[in-house]
């Protein structure tokens, strides 16, 4: 069935040059992008966007990270996009992530404590719902 994730480019894949080589993935297994647009996130939307993780050990690492330099939303779509492009992506923590994966092949996690990954994708419609709601208010 047709759905629709969004998916950030995080700002390590920003700073490593690497956006081209994750869309490039992300188009040549056949999803369509929808929406995409650049920008340095707002505190706003990353407590939004990682509400759920508020209170977890790792959160200030992970708001430092995320809004440490611009970063790529992507709103994309096609059939089962959703854990589709969760598989492209590989496991969250890239020593385990398989080759062949996004993170498999190209994340490293040199600056713990925060899991520096290179991708975000939703992990449910409920998710991607809320999320592009979040990036892409226009597309709500
Ligand atoms: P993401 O899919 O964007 O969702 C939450 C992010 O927090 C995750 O990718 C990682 O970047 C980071 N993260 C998740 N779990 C951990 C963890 N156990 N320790 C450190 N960082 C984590």
């Amino acid at each position: 069935t047709a759905q629709r994730t969004l998916v950030l480019l995080k700002p390590d894949a920003v700073q490593r040059g690497l956006r081209g080589e994750i869309i490039r993935r992300l188009e040549t297994k056949g999803y369509e992008i929808v929406a995409l647009a650049q920008r340095t996130a707002t505190a706003e939307e990353l407590s939004a966007h990682y509400a759920e993780h508020e209170g977890k050990p790792f959160y200030p690492g992970l708001v430092e990270y995320m809004g440490a330099g611009p970063l790529v939303a992507i709103v994309a779509e096609g059939d089962s996009v959703i854990a589709g492009f969760r598989s492209l992506a590989g496991a969250t923590n890239p020593t385990e992530a398989a080759p062949g994966t996004i993170r498999g092949d190209l994340a490293r996690e040199w600056d713990l404590p925060v899991i520096q990954n290179l991708v975000h994708g939703s992990d449910s419609e409920e998710s991607a719902a809320r999320e592009i709601g979040i990036w892409f208010p226009e597309l709500g």
